[in-house]
């Protein structure tokens, strides 16, 4: 049975995540994704975005890669800034949505499990709110790993756990209970129920660095953003 079967009628990913599941849910809301990024993190999303170009300390002609690219705007926050900037990503409606959007980026279609690039490509590879979304988590971050180039860099912004208890009580119930109705402006809600669920069952910061180091990465270090909402890790090719 199709995982949509099991939910409000739309197209939503389980927390298994298939990457059939993954890349239908994401084709179905690509036309408005940008849209509800702004209004779910309450235009928080624009200073997350600042932050992980920040913490990737671009510079000029340095190749990136984006990875779990979407519609481009983390890749085009990273672009503006000098560095030539690769833009994958599984789901080719948010692929035709960011071409629409941003013409002058290079948007390729690529599994961030079987990254279609030769070892140490890249001098830097950054994923937004998108590792979250990979099957395996382990697999994508070695991948990442091997096409990045030894000394270079990957910064993960991805949600994470509040740090303070009272207010991780009332972003939980945000997560849960104001985000499914505002959802309704996206022409496929169910996949906010996901996004609360996936984030709710990601690992905190400490627990993602553990997996970076896992995977071969190098000096975790973590910046929390808005109280642990978003984390910022950074690691090293050694
Ligand atoms: C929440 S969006 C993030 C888009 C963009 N990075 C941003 O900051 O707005 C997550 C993206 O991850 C992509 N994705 C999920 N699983 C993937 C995989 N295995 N390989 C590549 N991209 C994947 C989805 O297609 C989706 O576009």
């Amino acid at each position: 049975m199709h995982s949509a079967d099991r939910h409000e009628p739309g197209t939503r990913a389980d927390l298994d995540k298939r990457a059939d599941d993954v890349s239908d849910m994401f084709d179905a809301i690509a036309t408005r994704y940008d849209l509800l990024n702004d209004v779910l993190s309450l235009g928080q999303d624009r200073q997350w975005r600042r932050k992980t170009v920040a913490a990737l300390e671009p510079r000029q002609g340095e190749l990136m890669l984006d990875l779990a690219a979407g519609t481009g705007t983390s890749s085009m926050a990273l672009a503006e800034l000098g560095p030539v900037v690769v833009a994958a990503d599984l789901s080719y409606g948010m692929l035709r949505q960011g071409l629409a959007q941003y013409p002058e980026l290079d948007f390729i279609n690529a599994d961030a499990l079987q990254l279609p690039f030769p070892d140490e490509t890249f001098d830097a590879v950054t994923i937004s709110y998108g590792l979250r979304n990979v099957e395996d988590t382990l697999g994508a971050l070695k991948e990442m790993l091997r096409v990045t180039r030894r000394g270079g860099r990957v910064v993960v912004n991805e949600f994470s756990t509040p740090t303070n208890r009272a207010f991780r009580h009332v972003y939980n119930n945000y997560l849960l209970r104001a985000l499914p109705p505002l959802a309704k402006l996206s022409p496929n809600p169910p996949a906010y129920s996901y996004l609360a669920e996936s984030i709710l069952a990601w690992p905190d910061q400490a627990g993602l660095a553990d997996v970076m180091l896992e995977a071969g990465w190098e000096g975790i270090e973590w910046q929390d953003l808005s109280g642990g909402i978003v984390a910022l890790h950074r690691g090293w090719r050694p």
